[in-house]
Order: C-alpha cells, then structure tokens, then sequence
C-alpha cells in the first residue's frame, strides 16, 4: 500500500506530510513506521512512548548535509541537540556527519556520550557558568559561542590552551513566530550589540589564548518565510566584515508542518537556496558556513503514542491519556496544534479533546480533534512529536518521563527506558550544609 493511503486517517485527511515518510499498513492493515507496527510498539515499549523513526532522521540529515554541500562545499550541519538531548539520537546524527551544538554541560554530556567527535561539538548559551565553560574547554570542544562579555572574562580566567570562538550578535532581525522562540530581534537577550562585537573583537585580539574564528546569530525557531534568514546574513555583513572571517554560523529555525492543512514550509533546497545566495556576494569562498537546525531534523520522525484512560462525555468529549503536559508542553508553551487519531480504528469520528493526567485545565494536548469513537484502552498516536517533546519533558504530578524507542526496518530498540518512580527518589537525601 502506499504511504499516502496508508496515512488516509478515518475522516479522509491524508496525515503523510506530517507523519515520517516510512509511514505503511502491514498486511493485518495495522499502521507501521519503518516496518514497525505502531501497535506492537506500543505493546512492548508501554505507553505513552516517543517513538522515533531512524530513518526519518538519517534522511532529513543527508538533506541538509546535500543542500548545503552542493551549494557551499566548505558548509557544515550541526544539530541543534536542544531539540531532542537523548544519546541515542545524537549518535544518528553523529554517523551521519553532522556536529552538534549544545547549550550546556549537560548537553555536552550527552552529546559527548552519544558519540559525537568534541572537534564537532559547539557550545552556546547566554549565561554560560564556570561549569559550562570549563567542561566545555575539557573536552576540547570546537567551537564557543560568546554571548557576553562576561563570559569573556570567565574564559580568560579557565582557558589552559587555544580555544576558537564565535561572537554571538544579536542581528536585529524579526521574525513571524511564536514570541517565545524568536531570538534575532533588537529586545533579545541573545546576542552583543554592535559596540559590545567591537569590544570583544578587540579583547580576544589581545588574548593569549583566545582565538577568534568567526560570527553567530539565530533569528528564532519555527520560522516558515525565507525571508528573515537572508535579513540576517545582510544585517551580520553589516556589523562585521565577514571577508576577515573564517566561520559565519547562521543559526537553525527552520519550520515544519505540524498540522496537514498547514501551508507547505520551505523545503531544506529552498532554505539552503536562499541562506547560500545571501551569502555568496557577501562571504569570501573559503569560508566556512555553519547551520544549526533542531526541529526540521526531528520533528516529523518522532510520534507518541498514549493509551486512553477515560472518556468524559461531558460539555465536550475529553479523551484522557496517560501522558501530557508531563511530555509534551509544545500546546502550553507554543500554542502548537496537533492531529492526533485513534490507532488503526476504522469507526465514526467525534470532535474530542484530547487532555492529559495534570492538574491544570491547561493540560490538553488537542483541543477538537476529530477522533474516531475513542474508547478506553484504545492508543491514541500524536504526530510530529520529535521535536522539543522529550527536551520539555518534566516530573509534574510524578510523572515518569516515556521511553524513546528508535525505529528501523522492522526493529525497535529502546534507546533511553521510561522514567520509574524509583529515579524521582534518587536525590533524596538529608546532608548537613558545611557553613
Ligand atoms: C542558538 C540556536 N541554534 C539553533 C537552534 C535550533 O532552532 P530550530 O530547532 O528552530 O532549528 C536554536 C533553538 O532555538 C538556538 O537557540
């Protein structure tokens, strides 16, 4: 059967744009992702589980690396590990080329543990603490963002060897988004302003250690126009002279689709078209260009999937699941919208929301999702659940975080297990302070 079909969800929308590409029936006409049963899955693993497709992800990486080296061979990818910060996906990536980038030494930790070369790896963050910085310069990472001056200081005092860096500017570009994830414009925290770039540019010149490489800025996430990306290469050839560079770091933030009815977001060829031709007139040849994607890499590889707890035929039908706000704060947090439905049920659908356990109204994963008679013990799978879900993650009311099962021809690996209730008691402890 062909993936389209295969995705023709009970009230005929075609959920395959939203769902990973690998997407089929088996022969028992059961819905799988890279030739795994999403039921069987589901049966082993528990739910709720964030089940992610391998192959989903090798393939949007190839893209990027692909749309980038063909049009700038001295480009590099590296995922924004903000994203999805689990070892199991990182080492993907890693196989795959990419670097990644990390925000602190916690991210560093699990980035170092999922295989991914410290040459690779670039650190970021706008209050970098001692702790970042210096497990940072252990590992003898890449590449450090600076974002303040500050942090220059902080450095100058931990540094025992050459370390390369980037100046994180801000470009004071807007962006359409969500508020909360737009980070390019004038009233960010992210980023210097141009006098401080000057400033810094000429500490890390008289600097014994201390190299400079090149320039940053990221406009925001969940960006669909192109538009704000070439703003941004303009506005850092004017607060800089990028032919005196050696890296120009653009960012990530390109958008996906969460909804099938949503307008078409660029594809990667698109956004590499117009990054790269920005560029061009502006970068010296031999530079290189860096991109820091998280979402367009993983949202649409991962899936969750929840069993129903209790349906709640009241003012509206709430379709209560064994998971939400506690891994998945995406609807809370960004207003994001979903198009769940009830796995492999062939029946009338009825307009549900679809809420979690937590104890806030706020709790509810889908508001009005036309879902096919749910009734409880049955699984209900919500799509384009790869990005941020698992990062967002959280113990509220004790829930126990869900397991990341990675998909590929026919097998499933759990690749991080489910939170158990004994791991929210691990750092318990009674310890007089030393005052
Ligand atoms: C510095 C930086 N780079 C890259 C990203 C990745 O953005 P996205 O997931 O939208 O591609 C982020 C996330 O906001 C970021 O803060």
């Amino acid at each position: 059967m062909t993936s389209a079909s295969a995705a023709q969800s009970h009230h005929g929308t075609d959920l395959s744009s939203v769902l990973p590409r690998s997407v089929a029936r088996d022969d028992r006409g059961r819905l799988t992702i890279a030739g795994c049963s999403l039921a069987d899955v589901a049966d082993a693993a528990g739910t709720p589980a964030l089940i992610l497709d391998e192959g989903e992800l090798r393939t949007s990486a190839r893209e990027y690396r692909r749309a980038f080296a063909s049009r700038w061979p001295g480009s590099s990818v590296f995922f924004a590990s903000k994203a999805f910060s689990c070892s199991g996906v990182i080492r993907v990536f890693a196989e795959e080329g990419l670097g990644c980038d990390v925000a602190s030494a916690g991210e560093l930790a699990v980035a170092l543990a999922g295989g991914m070369p410290a040459e690779r790896i670039l650190l970021h963050g706008n209050a970098k603490r001692d702790v970042d910085l210096a497990a940072a310069l252990k590992a003898g990472v890449g590449l450090i963002v600076v974002d303040s001056l500050d942090e220059l200081d902080r450095l100058e005092r931990l540094v025992t060897r050459p370390q390369r860096l980037l100046l994180r500017a801000n470009p004071e570009v807007s962006a359409a988004t969500h508020e909360a994830m737009a980070t390019g414009h004038a009233a960010s925290k992210f980023g210097l302003p141009p006098e401080q770039l000057r400033e810094a540019t000429r500490r890390i010149a008289g600097s014994a250690l201390l190299e400079l490489e090149g320039i940053h800025a990221h406009v925001g996430s969940q960006i669909v126009e192109l538009e704000p990306f070439e703003r941004c290469v303009e506005a850092l050839a004017g607060l800089v002279d990028l032919r005196e560079l050696g890296t120009v770091d653009l960012g990530g933030g390109l958008g996906v689709r969460y909804l099938p009815g949503d307008p078409e977001p660029p594809s990667v060829e698109d956004y590499a078209e117009r990054l790269i031709g920005a560029a061009r007139g502006l970068l010296p040849p031999g530079c290189r260009i860096i991109v820091e994607p998280g979402r367009s890499l993983v949202a649409r590889a991962g899936v969750t999937v929840y069993r129903v707890v209790s349906v709640k035929r009241a003012s509206r039908t709430f379709v209560a699941v064994d998971g939400g706000m506690g891994d998945n704060l995406e609807p809370m947090m960004y207003d994001t919208r979903y198009e769940p439905f009830v796995l492999d049920a062939n029946r009338p659908h009825e307009p549900c929301d679809v809420v979690g356990p937590h104890c806030e109204t706020g709790d509810r994963l889908v508001e009005h999702a036309p879902l096919a008679t749910p009734a409880v013990g049955d699984a209900i799978v919500v799509p384009m659940t790869g990005a941020y879900c698992y990062a967002l993650s959280n113990n509220y009311n004790g829930a126990c975080r869900p397991p990341v099962v990675l998909c590929s021809e026919g097998r499933a690996r759990i690749v991080q297990r489910r939170e158990r209730i004994e791991d929210l008691l691990v750092r318990d402890c009674d310890v007089e302070l030393a005052l």
